[in-house]
């Protein structure tokens, strides 16, 4: 193989592949090469450009905790920054800790291999440049390099305009004043649809699931509140490090089986009115993990629904019956349900009456035909395993990462799998969820704390083990048996996309106890992989989780 070498190549310039570069080159020394297949650094807030689009964590723990100066100077404009704020942000980061010298943009990767006599990833890109390297780290990204535009025959033949959300294109979309029609009822369509309602001549929402969405109550940051999170920052991230999922937020520490109906009312309607995921992970304890309790939560947001929407048919159609509240990524939502009682906004059920095609002319369901200007695909992503499988990885003994996870992925600690040595995941399938910047901002740690080990101990390669990997897909699914989430069909059990096998994709216990069990692994020398080099014997360390 021709090309050049470097220590470690990362792939991806969102969060992840951002953080690593500034990791791996500037705290361990190694040289480093990112490629993103992008325009620009940034990811998800790259490529959804989409009407409406922002974040639904709050801004001040949607960022970096690692630079104290970082989260010093940079100002947030309030409480869930806009998708151009969130971008300016990476770009910031980017500039400022001078990375884009070692980032390669314009260039994805096509073929990733494993070369066991030399030890070496050689990584080959799209324009068929190679590049070897002793580490190969994905920061792909568990959704937006991925996004799942369904198979709608006839769409070749629709005579107007159609894009996906998640890659928006960057020229002006018209959409004033046009027939504008919204696929998809999930976090993007329900942010989206309120902002096209008031532009589009006549909006139509086709819905297969209704969902449940609590309000952003999002408010501007002004002097005040901005000193206040500046002056707590270490407490900040001391609470999002060891939370549930990474939030800024304490969770009630009561089951709601424990309190009143009016007890339990205020404490909903307190949630409430706080706004966001706070209804989610400030909840009482057992919200997403008994049944009892879950549906208390449930019919409050039904109720809530209900008070919202004034057309009775309409109303009905909007109430989330099939699945418990969490089990689906709860959606955050500003003005969605009074979009349905505007004259524009029609709603569409293809449930009960699925689309048949798309006409020259606009969209037929099994109940009629719809004549729209412009199709927005707002049908979410092959999640998580998606964009690795795209990679088009070859392990150990000319393994392909697809033929491994045929029928469900697996890894340890999502940060590595069997077989794939010295190839470490950024929010692989079998890492934790929740609020993803502080997410890979551990994964990140984790595995260049494990590379700088490696190289201090005087090894060059480190391989999960499959004992290690068996245990793991053990504990989550212990740590499944136990939630509400596998009980929906959505992303995070990869049921969204026909034919992908259905599997749970993250490990659901809480992210301070993911953390804990990662930290715990590293504190013992890291048992579980084998190390090994060009010259010493192999060392392998039982794993016990
Ligand atoms: C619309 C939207 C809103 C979201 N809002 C939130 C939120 O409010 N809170 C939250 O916690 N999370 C949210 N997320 C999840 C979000 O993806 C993460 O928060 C975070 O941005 C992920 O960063 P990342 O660097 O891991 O991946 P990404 O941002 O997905 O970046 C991955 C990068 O890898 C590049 N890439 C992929 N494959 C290749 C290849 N083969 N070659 C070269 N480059 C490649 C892509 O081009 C992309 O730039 C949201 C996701 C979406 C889609
Ligand atoms: N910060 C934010 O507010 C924000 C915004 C956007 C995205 N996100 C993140 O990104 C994730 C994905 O969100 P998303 O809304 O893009 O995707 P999603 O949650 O997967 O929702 C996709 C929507 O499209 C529908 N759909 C999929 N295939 C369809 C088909 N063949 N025909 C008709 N309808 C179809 C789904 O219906 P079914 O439910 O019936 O499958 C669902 O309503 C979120 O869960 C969240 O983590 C966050």
């Amino acid at each position: 193989m021709t090309g050049r070498r470097v220590d470690a190549v990362v792939v991806g310039a969102g969060f992840a592949g951002l953080y690593m570069l500034h990791r791996l080159r500037d705290r361990l020394g190694l040289s480093v090469t990112v490629f993103e297949a992008g325009d620009g650094v940034g990811g998800t807030w790259n490529l959804n450009r989409y009407p409406g689009a922002r974040c639904d964590t709050e801004s001040y723990a949607y960022c970096y905790s690692f630079s104290d100066e970082l989260c010093q100077e940079w100002d947030w404009s309030g409480k869930y920054p806009r998708q151009d704020e969130i971008l300016r942000y990476l770009n910031h980061v980017a500039d400022r800790f001078d990375l884009r010298r070692d980032i390669q943009l314009s260039t994805r990767v096509s073929a990733a291999s494993y070369d066991e006599d030399e030890r070496l990833w050689h990584i080959t890109t799209e324009h068929g440049a190679q590049v070897s390297a002793r580490f190969l780290i994905t920061g792909v990204g568990l959704l937006a390099s991925a996004p799942h535009l369904p198979s709608l025959p006839g769409l070749e033949r629709f005579e107007g305009e159609w894009y996906h959300t998640g890659d928006w294109p960057r020229h002006h979309v018209e959409l004033a004043g046009r027939r504008v029609a919204v696929i998809g009822t999930g976090s993007t369509g329900v942010q989206t649809i309120p902002v096209i309602a008031e532009i589009a001549e006549h909006l139509t929402v086709f819905q297969r699931t209704p969902q449940f969405a609590v309000p952003a109550q999002h408010h501007t940051l002004d002097a005040d509140g901005l000193r206040w999170i500046k002056q707590n920052y270490d407490e900040v991230w001391n609470q999002t490090k060891w939370s549930i999922g990474g939030f800024p937020c304490t969770p009630h520490g009561r089951s709601a089986l424990d309190d009143s109906p009016e007890e339990r009312r205020k404490t909903f309607e307190s949630l409430w009115a706080q706004g966001g995921l706070r209804f989610v992970v400030g909840n009482y304890q057992d919200v997403l993990f008994d049944r009892r309790a879950n549906d208390f939560a449930s019919e409050f947001i039904r109720a809530k629904i209900r008070e919202r929407v004034k057309d009775p048919k309409t109303r009905e159609l909007l109430l989330p019956c099939d699945h418990p509240f969490g089990s689906k990524r709860p959606i955050v939502e500003t003005g969605y349900y009074e979009a349905y009682n505007r004259e524009n906004v029609e709603l569409v059920d293809i449930h009960s009456f699925p689309i048949t095609e798309v006409t020259p002319l606009g969209i037929r369901t099994a109940a009629g035909h719809h004549e729209l200007d412009v199709i927005l695909f707002a049908t979410g992503f092959d999640a998580v395993t998606g964009p690795l499988l795209r990679l088009n990885v070859t392990g150990r003994g000319g393994v392909r990462l697809p033929d491994r996870w045929a029928e469900g992925p697996s890894s340890y600690l999502g940060l590595a799998a069997a077989g794939f040595p010295n190839m470490f995941m950024v929010t692989g399938p079998g890492s934790t969820f929740g609020n993803i910047p502080v997410v890979v901002e551990h994964h990140v740690e984790w595995i260049s704390d494990l590379i700088g080990h490696l190289r201090s101990s005087g090894h060059d390669t480190a391989e999960a083990t499959p004992d290690a990997e068996s245990a793991w897909t053990d504990t989550m699914a212990r740590a499944a048996e136990k939630s509400v989430i596998p009980l929906a069909d959505s992303w995070s059990t990869g049921s969204n996309i026909p034919g992908k096998p259905r599997t749970v994709l993250f490990y659901l216990g809480s992210y301070g106890a993911y953390r804990r069990q990662c930290d715990d692994v590293a504190a013992r020398g890291y048992p579980g992989f084998e190390f090994s080099s060009a010259v010493a014997e192999p060392r392998s360390a039982p794993v016990s989780l």
